[in-house]
């Protein structure tokens, strides 16, 4: 083995020392596999001194990652710094200008920068491959980009945030608060450096833009996307979805229809016989529904150290072993523009808590409402408040509200809207509604 494919690391946090001591130890396998010794040579992180459980005086050194990225040392560049901006973007952005192949996690980067990265690595003849950046350890880049070229893609969806899918579920079967559970989260090292990241849905978001790319051979647009996060749904949301039969699953969701591509990341009532309402806790699941195939699942760990370092590692050897595909599946200036459709137009059923304080009027209100929109409803019903007081008796002062739970039939999202202003204008509502679109076709 006189080649050795050389690699340098900058980042070396949850997944970078993962990736870094896999590296390690299985190098012996992993250059049998390439055909030649694939090493780390140089790394890089901001802090020298800090303890991080790996002799690291056997690589070089680096302060400053686009001096990494640079390096005649290496053939590969890991960016495992996180970021769409500030060392990632630079160093990554240094390395492909170098002529070094990238292997990144990062899909803040890849979603905002992914469309100039790919083609800037064709110009420059290297690969840039981001396996680790959607859903963890789960090889849906592969399955995607590589696997499915045979496949017209009508859909993909999935659950593709782990730190949110932990929470929800956290939630559900241990009754514990979203705080709780998101502090869990980074303990484990599933959250983003800033979790606003995972539970306002912008990581799902940039995850399901890359997906849509290459499912669809469309550009990257992070811009068109209806986005809401978790951080609204509360413990009474997911007892009265269980209640009713569901559980909340954060879904993102993109498909063709008639008036273009329809890219959504937003909390979801999943009927719990569903086969998206069994994965739970950190594990992540893309569907993929192609013409060919009809429909695959993929399911596994989508964040922590090792699960994403398997990805990274994954990627690092391809290219140790000769292969390199086009970042976006095809050439990047042969991607159409994105064409978006309009929310607006999408049809499903909904889930609506009301909170409401005088009971007298108002199931008729909502109904008179609902039928104005020509909206059908599946259920109404009344949440008590388990109180010690009989409704009337109620001491002044106390809170009196109720919620009130509707399901509908399908319907729009433009005709759902009206109808709240209407009962809005009503006077009984004294809460911001709850409304969660329900799963179709999972
Ligand atoms: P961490 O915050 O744990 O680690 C970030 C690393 O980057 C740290 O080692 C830090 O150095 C280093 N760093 C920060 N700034 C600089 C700089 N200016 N120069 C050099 N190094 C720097 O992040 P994660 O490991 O969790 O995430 C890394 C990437 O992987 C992100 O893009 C993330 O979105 C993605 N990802 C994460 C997953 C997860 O489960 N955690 C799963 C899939 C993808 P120091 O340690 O000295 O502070
Ligand atoms: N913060 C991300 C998550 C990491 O929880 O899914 C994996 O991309």
């Amino acid at each position: 083995m006189s080649y050795t494919f050389k690699i340098g690391l900058a980042g070396l946090g949850t997944v970078g020392i993962s990736t870094l001591k896999r590296l390690v130890s299985m190098q012996s396998k992993l250059s049998d596999i390439a055909g030649h010794s694939v090493e780390v040579r140089a790394i890089s992180a901001r802090s020298r001194d800090k303890d991080r459980g790996i002799d690291l005086s056997g690589f070089k050194w680096y302060d400053d990652p686009v001096a990494l990225a640079q390096s005649d040392d290496i053939d590969v560049f890991v960016e495992l710094i996180g970021g769409d901006s500030g060392p990632a973007e630079e160093s990554v952005f240094a390395a492909l200008r170098a002529g070094k192949h990238v292997v990144t996690a990062n899909k803040a980067l890849i979603a905002k920068h992914g469309n100039s990265l790919a083609r800037l690595a064709e110009e420059q003849d290297v690969a840039l491959n981001f396996e680790a950046a959607v859903a963890g350890g789960i090889p849906a880049i592969k399955a995607v980009r590589e696997s499915m070229t045979a496949n017209a893609i009508s859909r993909i969806y999935g659950i593709l945030n782990g730190t949110c899918n932990y929470i929800l579920t956290r939630m559900e079967d241990d009754g514990l608060s979203f705080s709780e559970c998101l502090k869990d989260a980074q303990r484990l090292g599933y959250a983003e450096a800033d979790p606003t990241f995972d539970v306002e849905g912008f990581d799902t978001a940039h995850k399901l833009t890359i997906l849509t790319s290459l499912a669809f051979g469309t550009e990257i647009d992070s811009e068109s996307i209806l986005i809401e996060g978790i951080t609204s749904i509360s413990p009474a949301d997911i007892a009265a979805a269980d209640e009713l039969g569901y559980r909340i699953k954060l879904l993102g969701v993109a498909k063709r229809t008639a008036t273009g591509i329809e890219q959504r990341v937003h909390p979801t009532l999943v009927p719990k016989t569903s086969s998206i309402a069994q994965i739970s806790g950190v594990t992540n699941a893309v569907v993929i529904d192609g013409d060919a195939i009809g429909s695959i699942t993929l399911a596994g760990p989508g964040a922590g150290g090792d699960a994403t370092a398997s990805a990274v590692i994954a990627d690092i050897v391809d290219l140790a072993r000769g292969l390199a595909i086009k970042p976006l599946g095809r050439p990047a200036d042969s991607l159409e523009p994105f064409s978006q459709s309009e929310i607006h137009a999408h049809e499903g059923g909904y889930y609506i808590r009301l909170r409401v304080n005088d009971m007298h009027g108002v199931f008729a209100s909502i109904a008179t409402r609902m039928a104005e929109q020509e909206i059908s409803l599946e259920s109404i019903v009344q949440h008590k408040k388990k109180s010690r007081f009989k409704a009337e008796d109620v001491p002044a002062g106390l809170d009196k509200s109720q919620d009130i739970i509707l399901i509908t039939y399908e319907t729009t999202e433009e005709r759902i809207g009206k109808a709240i202003e209407a009962i809005n204008k009503d006077g009984h509502i004294v809460a911001a509604p709850q409304v969660i679109r329900i799963a179709s076709g999972v």
